[in-house]
C-alpha cells in the first residue's frame, strides 16, 4: 500500500516491537510494495523507504526531507529530566545529526576537519593496542561474552583515546558513555532516566573542564582540536561556543560507541555463522576489509533514521504531505536486489562492496566511517589471529542470538563465544620484539 491518503490509519505494522527487533522478514514481505511503504503510526502519516535508489534520493534532498526531530517518536522524554540536565549540567546541546543546512553544513565542516585522515590514521596503532589488551583478558579462558567483553569496551576506549581522556578517568568515561547511550536504546522509568541525567551532567562538567585546560595547555588530541576549533555560521570564522564544543563531543560518543559496538558484534556473528568465510579469511588476512564491508551491508548496525517532510511532495509515486514522517532504511536498501545480486547471500567477493548504505549517504553520511572501518578491520584481523575455531558456546545456536535496538540502532543482546587460544605467529613475535 503506497497511497498517502490511506497511510495514517492502515499502514504496515513496522513500528511493532517484534518487527523492530528483527525487521528483515518485514523488508522481504513488503519488497513487492515498491520502494516506499506506508507505515501504521496512529494519526501520523509515516513511510518507510526501503528501495536503494529511493533511500539515496531522500538523503540527497535535505531541502525536502529535514533531519530535525519534529514530532519524531522519542523514548524516555521526561520534562523533569530535561530540567535536571539544565540545572546540574549545561542542558541539551546541538547535535549535528539533527541539523539541516546551512547550520548543518557549517557544523559538518568542523566535524570533518576534526576527524581528518591524519588524526584517524594515528589511531590505528592505538586501536590495535586496545584490541590486544582486551583479547588478552579472555583468550586463555577459551570463552567470552563478545558484546560485553570486547565490542562495547573497544568502541568506548577508542573514542576515549581519540578525545584524549586520561587513562585514570577511563572507568568514569565508560560509565558516562553508557548513561548517554542507554536512554537512546532502552525504555527507562523516570527514576532511571534521572539517574542517567545525573551522569550526563557529570560528563558535561568533565568535558568542559578538559576543554578549558586544553586552551592553555594543548595536547595532541581531539579535545585540544575542539578547544581551538572555529566555525563559520555566516559571519566569518568564530571560536566554537561552549555548547557547540559539548555538542561535538557528545555526538561522537553517541554516534561512535553504540554503532561500532553493534557492527563489531554483528560481524563476529557472521564469522560464527559462516565458518567457511572465517576459514577463507584465515588463509588470506587481506580479506578482512571486504568481510567488514559485506557485514555492514548484510545486517546494518544503524538500521534507519527518520526525516520530516518539509513541503507537500510527490516521491517515487507517493503523495506525501508536509509534516509526514519518513524512515530511511539503510538495512532494507542494503538488501535491494536491484542493486545487490542475491542480497540474502553473504558474499565477501561482491563487486563494488562499498556501495552499501551501512554508513548512510548524502550530506549526513557517517563522519566517523574511516575510524569505524579501522576499528572493524583491526579487530577482525586480531581476533582471527589470536582465537582458533571460534564458535558459539554449547547449548547456543545462531537462531538463539537475540537482537537489541529499535528504529535506529540494531545490535546483539549477547554473543557467548568459545574458542582455542592461538600463539603469536613468528612474524608477529619478531615485529613485537623490534618495537
Ligand atoms: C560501524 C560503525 C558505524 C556505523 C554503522 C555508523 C553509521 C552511521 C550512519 C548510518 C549515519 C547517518 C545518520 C543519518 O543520516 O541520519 C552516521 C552519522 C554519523 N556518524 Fe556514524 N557510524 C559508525 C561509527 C561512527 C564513529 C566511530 C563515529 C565517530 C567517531 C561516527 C560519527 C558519526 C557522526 C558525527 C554522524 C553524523 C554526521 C552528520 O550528521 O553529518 N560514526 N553514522
Amino acid at each position: 500500500m503506497t497511497s498517502g491518503d490511506m497511510a495514517s490509519e492502515s499502514g504496515a505494522p513496522f513500528l511493532d516491537p517484534t518487527t523492530l527487533a528483527d525487521p528483515y522478514p518485514f523488508y522481504a514481505a513488503h519488497r513487492g510494495d515498491g520502494p516506499v511503504v506506508a507505515v501504521n503510526n496512529g494519526a501520523r502519516e509515516t513511510y518507510l523507504v526501503t528501495g536503494y535508489a529511493a533511500v539515496r534520493d531522500v538523503l540527497a534532498s535535505p531541502e525536502i526531507f529535514s533531519s530535525k526531530p519534529e514530532g519524531a517518536p522519542s523514548i524516555n522524554f521526561y520534562p523533569s529530566a530535561e530540567a535536571l540536565l539544565k540545572e546540574k549540567g549545561f542542558g541539551r546541546t546541538p547535535l549535528i545529526i539533527a541539523m539541516d543546512p546551512p547550520r548543518h553544513t557549517a557544523h559538518r565542516a568542523v566535524t570533518a576537519k576534526l576527524l581528518r585522515d591524519k588524526r584517524v590514521h594515528k589511531m590505528r596503532g592505538e586501536i590495535r593496542r586496545v584490541a590486544e589488551s582486551l583479547i588478552a583478558e579472555f583468550q586463555a579462558a577459551g570463552r567470552c561474552e563478545f558484546v560485553r567483553d570486547y565490542a562495547w569496551r573497544l568502541s568506548v576506549l577508542v573514542i576515549a583515546d581519540l578525545l584524549g581522556v586520561d587513562r585514570d578517568r577511563i572507568d568514569d568515561f565508560k560509565r558516562w558513555s553508557d548513561a548517554w547511550v542507554r536512554p537512546l536504546i532502552t525504555p527507562l522509568t523516570e527514576a532511571e532516566m534521572l539517574d542517567c541525567i545525573g551522569q550526563m551532567a557529570e560528563l558535561q562538567h568533565f568535558l568542559v573542564g578538559e576543554i578549558e585546560a586544553r586552551k592553555t595547555a594543548p595536547r595532541d588530541d581531539l579535545l585540544s582540536d575542539i578547544a581551538h576549533a572555529t566555525i563559520d555560521l555566516g559571519a566569518g570564522e568564530m571560536p566554537l561556543r561552549q555548547h557547540e564544543q559539548l555538542g561535538i563531543c557528545e555526538a561522537l560518543m553517541i554516534a561512535g560507541n553504540d554503532s561500532t559496538a553493534n557492527a563489531l558484534s554483528l560481524g563476529m556473528l557472521r564469522l560464527v555463522e559462516f565458518p567457511e568465510v572465517a576459514a577463507r579469511i584465515r588463509g588470506d588476512m587481506k580479506l578482512v576489509e571486504q568481510f567488514a564491508e559485506e557485514s555492514l551491508r548484510y545486517e546494518a548496525a544503524v538500521q534507519s533514521n527518520f526525516r520530516t517532510v518539509k513541503e507537500d511532495t510527490e516521491f517515487h509515486g507517493v503523495a506525501m504531505k508536509k509534516g509526514a514522517l519518513v524512515f530511511v532504511s539503510w538495512g532494507a536498501a542494503n538488501r535491494d536486489a536491484d542493486t545487490f545480486a542475491n542480497p540474502e547471500h553473504f558474499d565477501i567477493n561482491r563487486t563494488a562492496l562499498k556501495t552499501h548504505l551501512g554508513f548512510g549517504g548524502g550530506t549526513h553520511s557517517c563522519a566517523g566511517a574511516a575510524l569505524a572501518r579501522q576499528e572493524l578491520a583491526e579487530s577482525y584481523d586480531l581476533l582471527l589471529r589470536r582465537l582458533a575455531n571460534i564458535r558459539l558456546q554449547p547449548g547456543w545456536t545462531v537462531s538463539d542470538i537475540k537482537r537489541t535496538g529499535g528504529i535506529v540502532t540494531h545490535g546483539l543482546a549477547m554473543l557467548p563465544l568459545q574458542f582455542e587460544p592461538l600463539a603469536l605467529a613468528a612474524d608477529e613475535q619478531s615485529a613485537n620484539a623490534a618495537e
